[in-house]
């Protein structure tokens, strides 16, 4: 793997549930054998770096969200040797990995909690958060809002109540104490050890409790933030940190600054592209990208259009919110907590267009994107299933028996069946053999995407036509030798067709736009008002060549191919 402490800023993310992916051992549940088996799939995709879902030893209440033991692997995804081999081939490909940290809480099932609960003066009591009455913090928002009435429980053994931010079987640590402070240092360095390439930090923003505030976003979080990451990368210099901190953006940018996070996700983007395609105006999606300060030249935002949970509106108004439920999750089934549990492809009608075209603003703008297993062949969801186990369904490899996910009679979700996304007509093996397949679209783009640091580390500018239908930016770039490049990303959000007007295009005259998706030349910028006429939902990355470099540079061989 080539050394580069910005990897990071021109990835393609790839997020994995092990258990979802590929049983290898028939057990009905995927596991590290099965990962290993399929590095060849996430290579052809094109992506730089897998994110993988806790897969520690765990009760499953939270879908592994609820650690029992933080320094192994639950055994029905195998062992500590199966981790490495599936570590060191994605390496041996150049995919890097992360995996998820969740540090806020662990399952009661914890031997720490086991301890702690067992009496008052255990020495691991400290370790939680405990009180004696159930009245503190009462500023503090509920966040599992369907299950969930207070963030308190009241434990009988020792008569007193312990805090927790999510179900009640994950109790909070107590990060007041510098055991607990210490003890998760030390947790990632043994990841680290192993190899690893970077963290998904989990519930960020909840690590401390103060009275008199929502307990969240405290100083002493970031504070213990700062410390983290100063301590591993004083020896793991590559290493990186990607904030899960569901937060406005002015609450966000802390955690990028004052050496804390590489990266984070733009959580209030998300559903705003969702809003920009059903209204077909670009009004939203502006107006959050507005409201988003510039970050540090050494961090990223982590862009995403669906991930393993629901589609959260926690970062929208509550108006937005109900329009978002009206129209994307009319059956209340569709619902959870404070969003939606589906996946892209139904929330999108299943409509390639749509799906397509969502994936093209998001490569573009500024960012790494992260892909969702499954969404890139447009799987489907069961609304019938409990929590959000209806979007972490096992992937969709083929159309043989358990879509050839696994050979056990049974998996540990059932697959998707239905006639629209079942696996008999969703799934890679129909789809690799199709060139006009999503899969193979989105490879395409991955690669274009890949090859364009424009995209990744360029400047954003917003372009802001007379059409509102049509959102528009520019991404501009000088390499260290000097090389420039720019690119106009346009993209119609409706589903007509458009003609949009671009002005203000000074810095562009005498250029030739190519888009860079379909290779298809347009006319040359000859005035600084320029005519585009779009079909419905396409999207263009319009790169502006001056005369001369386009035959050279649509003849280039390129980067993705010495990864
Ligand atoms: C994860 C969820 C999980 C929660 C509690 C989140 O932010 O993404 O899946 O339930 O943290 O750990």
């Amino acid at each position: 793997m080539q050394t580069n402490p910005l990897w990071f800023k021109d990835a393609i993310f790839y997020e994995l549930n092990v258990r979802a992916f590929a049983d290898g051992n028939g057990d009905g549940h995927g596991d590290f054998i099965g990962l290993t088996q399929r590095v060849d799939y996430l290579v052809d995709l094109g992506v730089d770096c897998v994110w993988l879902l806790p897969f520690y030893p765990s009760p499953l209440r939270d879908d592994g969200y609820d650690v029992s033991d933080y320094r192994n692997i639950a055994p029905l995804f195998g062992t500590l040797d199966d981790f490495k081999t599936a570590v060191e081939a994605l390496h041996q490909r150049g995919i890097r990995v992360i995996i998820d940290l969740v540090i806020n809480h662990t399952s009661e099932q914890h031997p720490w909690f086991i301890e702690s609960r067992s009496s008052l003066d255990n020495p691991k009591r400290n370790w939680y958060v405990w009180s004696d009455t159930d009245q503190k913090y009462q500023e503090t928002r509920i966040i599992f809002l369907d299950t969930e009435g207070s963030n308190w429980t009241f434990d009988p053994i020792t008569r007193e109540y312990y805090w927790h931010r999510f179900y009640r079987e994950q109790p909070d640590l107590n990060f007041d104490n510098p055991e607990v402070q210490e003890e998760l240092l030390d947790v990632m360095r043994f990841w680290l050890r192993l190899g690893i390439d970077g963290f998904r930090v989990d519930a960020v923003p909840y690590l401390f409790e103060r009275e008199g505030t929502n307990c969240e976003n405290l100083s002493e979080t970031h504070e213990y933030i700062r410390r983290m990451r100063a301590t591993i990368k004083a020896e793991y210099p590559e290493c990186i940190l990607l904030a899960e901190a569901n937060q406005w953006p002015q609450e966000l940018i802390p955690y990028l600054e004052d050496d804390e996070f590489d990266m984070a996700f733009h959580f209030p983007l998300m559903p705003r592209l969702f809003m920009g395609v059903r209204k077909e105006d670009r009004a939203d999606i502006v107006h959050i990208l507005e409201q988003t300060p510039a970050i540090p030249e050494r961090t990223q935002w982590c862009v995403f259009l669906r991930n393993h949970d629901e589609l959260t509106l926690e970062m929208v108004t509550e108006e937005q919110r109900q329009w978002m439920w009206q129209e994307y999750a009319p059956e209340t089934r569709m619902r959870l907590n404070l969003g939606i549990r589906r996946r892209l492809a139904p929330l999108l009608e299943n409509h390639k267009g749509k799906i397509l075209l969502l994936h093209a603003i998001m490569f573009g703008l500024p960012g790494s994107p992260i892909l969702y297993y499954g969404d890139e062949i447009g799987m489907g969801d069961n609304i019938w299933l409990r929590d959000r186990n209806g979007v972490r369904t096992p992937m969709q490899w083929d159309s043989s028996a358990h879509a050839g996910f696994s050979t056990a009679e049974s998996t540990y979700e059932p697959v998707i069946d239905d006639p629209v996304y079942g696996y008999h007509r969703v799934n890679v093996e129909t789809q690799a053999s199709d060139p006009d397949s999503l899969l193979n679209m989105l490879r395409h783009y991955i690669r274009v995407r890949r090859n364009q640091p424009a995209l990744g580390r360029g400047s954003f500018k917003m372009i802001h036509p007379e059409n509102q239908s049509v959102f528009a930016f520019e991404r501009y770039y000088e390499d260290p030798s000097g090389h420039q490049t720019r690119v106009l990303v346009v993209a119609n959000l409706s589903g007509s067709q458009q003609q949009v007007v671009l002005t203000d295009l000074e810095n562009c005259l005498g250029t030739t736009p190519y888009d860079l998706l379909t290779d298809a030349v347009f006319e040359p910028i000859q005035t600084t008002i320029y005519t585009i006429d779009l079909e419905p939902y396409r999207c263009l990355w319009l790169q502006l060549h001056v005369e001369g470099d386009l035959m050279k540079e649509a003849t280039s061989e390129n980067l993705y191919e010495n990864r």
